[in-house]
């Protein structure tokens, strides 16, 4: 089946654009000490994650548990949240997955840790926990050496928690348009990081896993960084936002949509803000770019010096932000030179929790 004939709006992913990301990625961490660990928001699609596994990724990271579970239920065997848990019926859940798959799960509270170590006691599992250390975003984590050294003890001395590392995350650099600030902090983060590492070395607490980095600051991390882990999702599909960042990844993904008016100097579709995530820079049309599209409910709409078309034709339409588009749709639809190979159920939709 073509990609025209699908039913709209549907979320298609060109697999030769999505496989040439992959080989990006490979490329960008050749021969640095990072290991690329995706992140599932990305896609929030268990065969897709797998897919990243066998191309070399170390693991899947996520935000919520209850994505966790679902790439624990379809067999993935390596999983980072990489937020707190801190609802004592989320820890319970979270002290009995970590039966079940190598699992780790970022901390920034005594208390915390605590409660982690009860659960996890209580069920008889170990789980990893790296440290989070706030080294700009001001959303999560310490903010001190000291703190995060005190919190490292806390850990070792938990005996059913092990002290993995740290999680130093600086999404406030992931979209910075300034490429020039955006390599000079991304190099004061690395500083900042390895200062840390250090001052935990030289206290005789080891530190096996830095993790962090986004699609938007892979490019900055090279051979000697301290980095272990990279956590990019929006590598694979990419959007307009990164493409304004102006990262190495092109636009894989899109959002199908049907013409349902056109005249001269008007084309309106089918797709509107319940089919296209409105979170970051406004989507566009592929065939006309440079228009600023307008948007209701559902539908899109680009007026001006726009392309012939007539309703029933077919448009591709570039997400603005492609992990929160992907959470708009049950299905993934596979293309390779527009023909339809598959379709996969995005089973992380919804699992907000
Ligand atoms: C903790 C964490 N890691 C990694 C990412 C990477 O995201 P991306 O590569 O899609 O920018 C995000 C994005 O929100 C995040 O919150």
């Amino acid at each position: 089946m073509r990609m025209e004939q699908l039913e709209t709006p549907a979320l298609v992913v060109d697999l030769d654009i999505m496989e040439e990301n992959m080989r990006t990625m490979d490329r960008l961490l050749e021969g640095t000490p990072i290991r690329l660990r995706p992140h599932y928001k990305s896609h929030k699609c268990p065969a897709i994650a797998k897919l990243q596994l066998e191309h070399g990724a170390k693991g899947i990271c996520c935000a919520k548990l209850s994505e966790a579970e679902d790439l624990i239920l379809s067999g993935v065997e390596d999983v980072l949240i990489a937020n707190q848990i801190t609802a004592p019926a989320k820890i319970a859940r979270l002290a009995v997955l970590a039966g079940y798959c190598d699992l780790t799960v970022c901390v920034d509270d005594a208390d915390n840790v605590d409660a982690l170590q009860a659960a996890c006691g209580q069920q008889g599992t170990e789980l990893r926990c790296l440290v989070e250390y706030d080294i700009g975003m001001n959303r999560c984590g310490v903010k001190t050496k000291e703190e995060v050294s005190s919190l490292a003890r806390h850990l070792l001395y938990a005996p059913n928690l092990i002290f993995e590392g740290i999680q130093a995350y600086a999404g406030n650099l992931a979209h910075e348009e300034d490429i020039v600030l955006r390599k000079r902090e991304s190099e004061a983060v690395e500083e900042k990081v390895r200062e840390l590492k250090n001052y935990l070395e030289d206290q005789g607490i080891s530190v096996k896993e830095v993790s962090g980095i986004s699609t938007g600051t892979i490019d900055f991390h090279g051979k000697d960084s301290v980095y272990t882990e990279a956590q990019c999702g929006s590598y694979l599909f990419s959007d307009t936002s990164y493409r304004k960042v102006g990262v190495s990844f092109r636009n894989a993904l899109s959002v199908l949509a049907t013409v349902v008016s056109a005249r001269p100097g008007a084309i309106v579709t089918d797709a509107g803000v319940k089919s296209l995530a409105m979170d970051q820079r406004p989507p566009v049309f592929a065939a006309a770019p440079e228009l600023s599209v307008n948007f209701s409910e559902e539908h899109s709409a680009v007026y001006g010096d726009v392309p012939a078309k007539k309703p029933g034709d077919i448009i591709r339409i570039i997400p603005g932000h492609c992990c929160t588009t992907v959470n708009l749709y049950d299905w993934i639809y596979l293309v390779r030179d527009g023909q339809v190979v598959d379709r996969l159920p995005v089973t992380g939709r919804g699992r907000s929790q």
